[in-house]
């Protein structure tokens, strides 16, 4: 089971790094263009400084037929090396462009997954990792847990190598629902894991255990004794 990042921040993927148990990074366009760096390639180096050479980047193309896709994935890799993944959106030109590419040893992340069949044409391809876009899914009344579902346990009963990363979430339950529903990764906003760590429940319950300590040990810590 895996968590990843969904931001280009470097500020974001920084504190998060020391926080949580993060596998790699996510980005994709949007999230590049919100960073209004013009560096893309500068950018992408900064992002794989601060989570090291282990975990993966994973980088959108920008084209739209096979040939410049293939032509992007080739100068994405040379530039960014080692597990750098390649996020190629599932249509026809992007399937003909994953299957050539995986034939050729690049990591593919196939992106924009909203369909079983996508899954499933995606993981014949080669791709290493299917990016079900769970919010946007149901945002079009598609039921992300299912298609979640079906393509999990096709990969198990196919000892595939691919992985679906569930990704697009708006809030916790989504999150927690595509795990439970089988994804062996998923790709979040930092700000999601910081809100589902900040439960009144939760501070409460640690101010509660703090105050009951007080009562016997005041002042001291465990260190104190
Ligand atoms: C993965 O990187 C996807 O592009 C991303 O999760 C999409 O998220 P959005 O639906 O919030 O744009």
């Amino acid at each position: 089971m895996q968590l990843m990042l969904d931001t280009a921040n470097l500020f974001e993927i920084e504190r998060a790094m020391s926080l949580y148990p993060i596998s790699g990074v996510t980005t994709n366009l949007n999230q590049m263009q919100s960073e209004g760096n013009l560096d893309f390639f500068g950018h992408l180096k900064s992002i794989r400084k601060l989570i090291g050479e282990e975990r993966s980047l994973h980088v959108q193309v920008v084209g739209q037929d096979a040939n410049t896709i293939i032509a992007e994935a080739e100068r994405i890799c040379s530039i960014l090396k080692e597990n750098t993944y390649v996020a190629i959106p599932v249509n026809e030109e992007g399937l003909k462009a994953i299957k050539h590419l995986s034939m050729q040893g690049f990591n593919i992340t196939a992106t924009a997954v909203f369909s079983t069949l996508q899954g499933i044409l995606a993981m014949l391809s080669g791709a290493k990792y299917i990016a079900v876009f769970y919010d946007r899914m149901l945002n079009n009344d598609i039921d992300a847990n299912r298609v979640i579902k079906e393509l999990s346990s096709l990969l198990w009963t196919n000892t595939s190598n691919t992985q679906v990363l569930s990704a697009s979430f708006k809030n916790i339950a989504e999150l927690t629902s595509a795990y439970a529903n089988g994804a062996g990764c998923c790709t979040v906003r930092p700000e999601l894991l910081s809100t589902g760590l900040d439960m009144p429940s939760i501070h409460k319950a640690v101010a509660d255990f703090s105050m009951n300590w007080d009562e016997v040990h005041a002042g001291k810590s465990i260190l104190d004794l």
